[in-house]
């Protein structure tokens, strides 16, 4: 088993990346977080990694002339964390075929939904829940998937599932949806550590 050496990316509160933190703590994975990087200078996550000792990083295409610059320079950031997975934790960017490139399907991303329901763009937050709970829908969940060029498209991990009622409001199934986001994350990232995850085109095998 090989220890990941994790970067979080992540744009706001940070709870994935919290929850990611107290899961290595506790045992349940074996990583170590390397690095923050948000490309919100006011996000919570930031603060978080700073109270906690790890390396937090404001870090936006806006401070750079192009993309391929900001591009570069987040590669000679993950390189000199020594980084060697992934995790988007509410990052609410795309991530460019350069990066997908170097860490190939070695970038997870977390989604409050069961997709390819309720996923791609403009999909976040609480539209997918209002957008769950207008459809009447029974159940929703969590998916954490690698990350490809399209917005919430690669490869499932984990999938878990929650029930809506019929008197939920779309703040109640998001916290529904948070608490098992908190349980699905650091089990997806474990199955990596274990190297237990092989991937057959859109399809991802778990060995037992
Ligand atoms: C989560 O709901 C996650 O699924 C989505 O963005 C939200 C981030 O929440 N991608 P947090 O910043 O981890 O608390």
């Amino acid at each position: 088993m090989k220890s990941l050496k994790l970067a979080i990316f992540a744009s706001g509160r940070g709870s994935n990346f919290q929850a990611i933190y107290q899961a290595i703590e506790e045992g349940k994975l074996n990583a170590r977080i390397q690095v923050v990087i948000s490309n919100n200078a006011d996000a919570g996550a930031l603060d978080f990694a700073r109270e906690h000792q790890i390396p937090a990083l404001h870090l936006s295409r806006n401070q750079f002339t192009n993309a391929s610059m900001f591009d570069l320079e987040l590669l000679r950031v993950l390189r000199e964390h020594d980084v060697n997975f992934i995790a988007l934790a509410g990052y609410m960017k795309l991530i460019r075929p350069q990066i997908i490139r170097e860490f190939h399907n070695r970038i997870l991303n977390i989604h409050p939904a069961l997709l390819p329901s309720f996923g791609g763009k403009g999909m976040y937050g609480h539209f997918v829940h209002e957008a769950v709970r207008e459809y009447g829908c029974k159940v929703t969940g969590v998916t954490v998937h690698l990350v490809d060029e399209e917005y919430d498209h690669g490869p499932i991990v984990v999938q878990k599932t929650v029930p809506v009622y019929s008197e939920d409001t779309p703040e109640m199934i998001a916290n529904r949806v948070l608490e098992m986001e908190h349980v699905a994350y650091a089990e997806a990232l474990q199955l990596f550590a274990e190297e237990r995850v092989q991937i057959q085109g859109r399809r991802t095998l778990i060995r037992l």
